[in-house]
């Protein structure tokens, strides 16, 4: 099913007191104001505030109002010291989770392979993976960075059934728009999202294309979240440092009701 999804991903920061403040002004501003149906909102707060996130988050709200892990391990327990099991993200009532973040690939070495297992035990424990892709610089520079994020599809999404992968919410992020502030352009972003649109028909049909959220990160702000979300590919945006401030947050959460509204 594709929505319209204004995802913050607060990687590590805030402290506790912030990140239950943050949550409740943003519970706040959604129990003031009336999304259009397909929006949805999620937060990735560090893993030691979730838990604590989720419970500020009022019955009223938790239909549009989610929150999901920024990681997971591919095992459901053991012997694995520091990792976070995707069945204790669902006890803890995440809904989501981020795979594949460039963070995780360039700091933790995540390679494709361990990004597909993540996949499959994500889907298995019930949680949406939010699956992270981008390219570097250097291969935007190149000329080949379409082919890039396919093959970053291909090698950790394309083994899944039809079923399996509908359950998929996608996030472009190029590399080089991240904590930069220097944003994709509206058409990179829409050129990127409807490359990916046709390589999953190709690999599946063109319903399970059409339905695919497809979200864009990368330096997404208030100042450029309408030109972007106004693009016919973009679901909406995985937003880092405006995240972390209710006003910018909500700012952006308000732009994409208007676009919903007025496409
Ligand atoms: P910024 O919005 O800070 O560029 O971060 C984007 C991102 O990495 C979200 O996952």
């Amino acid at each position: 099913m594709r929505y319209k999804i204004v995802a913050g991903n607060w990687k590590m920061n805030l402290n506790q007191q912030q990140a239950i403040q943050l949550t409740n002004d943003i519970n706040e501003y959604l129990s003031n104001h009336d999304l259009a149906r397909q929006v949805k909102v999620v937060i990735h707060p560090p893993l030691p505030y979730l838990a604590n996130c989720v419970n500020y988050i009022s019955e009223k709200n938790s239909t549009t109002f989610g929150v999901g892990g920024q990681n997971c391990y591919t095992q459901a327990s053991g012997a694995y010291t520091g990792e976070t099991a995707p069945e204790m993200l669902k006890d803890i009532g995440c809904q989501y989770v981020l795979i594949g973040h460039s963070e995780r690939r360039k700091y933790f070495n995540e390679n494709h392979s361990l990004l597909a297992e993540k996949v499959d035990k994500a889907l298995e424990a019930g949680l949406t993976p939010i699956f992270c892709c981008g390219e570097l610089l250097d291969i935007r520079e190149a000329g080949t960075h379409e082919a890039h994020v396919e093959a970053q599809l291909s090698e950790s999404l394309f083994h899944l059934s039809k079923a399996d992968f509908s359950k998929i919410i996608i996030a472009y992020e190029p590399v080089w728009a991240i904590g930069t502030g220097v944003t994709a352009s509206p058409e990179q972003a829409q050129d990127m999202h409807a490359a990916l649109r046709q390589v999953i028909a190709k690999k599946y049909d063109k319903d399970t294309a059409e339905n695919t959220t497809i979200l864009y990160g990368g330096s997404c702000k208030p100042a450029n979240a309408e030109a972007l979300f106004s693009q016919p590919d973009v679901d909406g945006g995985l937003i880092g440092g405006a995240s972390l401030k209710a006003d910018s947050f909500t700012k952006i959460i308000e732009i994409m009701t208007k676009c919903v509204k007025t496409m």
